[in-house]
């Protein structure tokens, strides 16, 4: 019988997930259903207790969900917990017992890592934001020699800072970046809106990797890194590898990712 799974979002029409988890269906086999579910902005418990009821395996959350999610969930990953930022985008129901997890943070490892080829261990790593997209993906980036967050509002990059034990990590302001980076990491929504964001174009280091989480087109940060000489990415890679982990943590298959990520960017 085919296995069903779903992502629930609002907006979800723009949401590629459909395509990707089909493309690793053909690919590995596997006999499941995937589509995108709108979820009213106050009726995404109902819409899962719904799914659960139907019998839907599992589900990815996107925004604004993620939150939610993890309050509604019966147990958490080890990553989740370790995490702390309290957002779910990988759900599991074994029997109506609801399983949360968060493929974000080793998507974005993943793309960087094996897709990119670049190794983050010892590098100096400066990541734009401190929102839900940066507190998000900051566990998987603790290999790395420093990290420093920069973002508008000074207090939310000290929060997301404090704890941090197992690396160097400082917070920051935009307008006082002086030093330079090998990895930097958009992880503002200041894509959507083209805003520039104001840091000095000294930030990238020689043989830097700038990647914005956004995908879709170049954003001002993405422009001003090229014209630096960085290495440019833009967050395709990440959304694959991240619904490439869900996809193993339901069916226990990895699918490979470089033929979906090509597929589409083709499109
Ligand atoms: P997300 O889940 O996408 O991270 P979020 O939690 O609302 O969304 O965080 C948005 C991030 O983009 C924050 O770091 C925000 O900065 P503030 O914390 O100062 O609000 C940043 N951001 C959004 N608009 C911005 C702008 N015009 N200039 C600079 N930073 C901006």
């Amino acid at each position: 019988m085919t296995d069903k799974y779903a992502v629930i979002g609002n907006p979800i029409g723009h949401s590629k997930s459909p395509i990707i988890h089909q493309a690793f269906a053909k690919q590995t086999g596997e006999d499941i259903s995937y589509e995108a579910i709108l979820a009213p902005l106050d009726g995404f418990e109902s819409t899962v207790r719904e799914l659960i009821a139907h019998g839907y395996k599992g589900a990815n959350v996107t925004v604004p969900f993620k939150f939610e999610a993890y309050q509604l969930c019966d147990s958490l990953s080890a990553r989740v917990v370790s995490s702390g930022a309290g957002a779910v985008n990988t759900l599991v129901n074994t029997h109506g017992n609801l399983h949360g997890d968060n493929t974000d943070g080793i998507g974005l490892r993943n793309d960087i890592e094996k897709n990119l080829g670049f190794d983050i261990t010892n590098k100096h790593v400066l990541i734009l934001g401190a929102g839900g997209a940066a507190h998000g993906v900051l566990n998987s980036l603790l290999c790395a020699s420093s990290i420093t967050i920069a973002n508008r509002t000074h207090e939310k990059a000290l929060d997301l800072v404090m704890g941090i034990k197992d690396c160097e990590v400082n917070a920051s302001t935009y307008d006082s970046l002086e030093k330079s980076y090998d990895l930097i990491i958009n992880a503002t929504s200041t894509g959507l809106t083209d805003t520039v964001l104001p840091i000095p174009s000294s930030v990238f280091a020689p043989g830097c990797l700038a990647y914005d989480m956004m995908y879709g087109r170049e954003t001002p940060f993405m422009k001003q890194a090229r014209e630096a000489g960085a290495q440019v990415a833009d967050g395709l890679g990440m959304l694959v590898e991240q619904a490439a982990e869900a996809f193993y943590i339901w069916r226990g298959v990895r699918p490979l990712t470089q033929p979906v990520i090509a597929q589409l960017r083709n499109a």
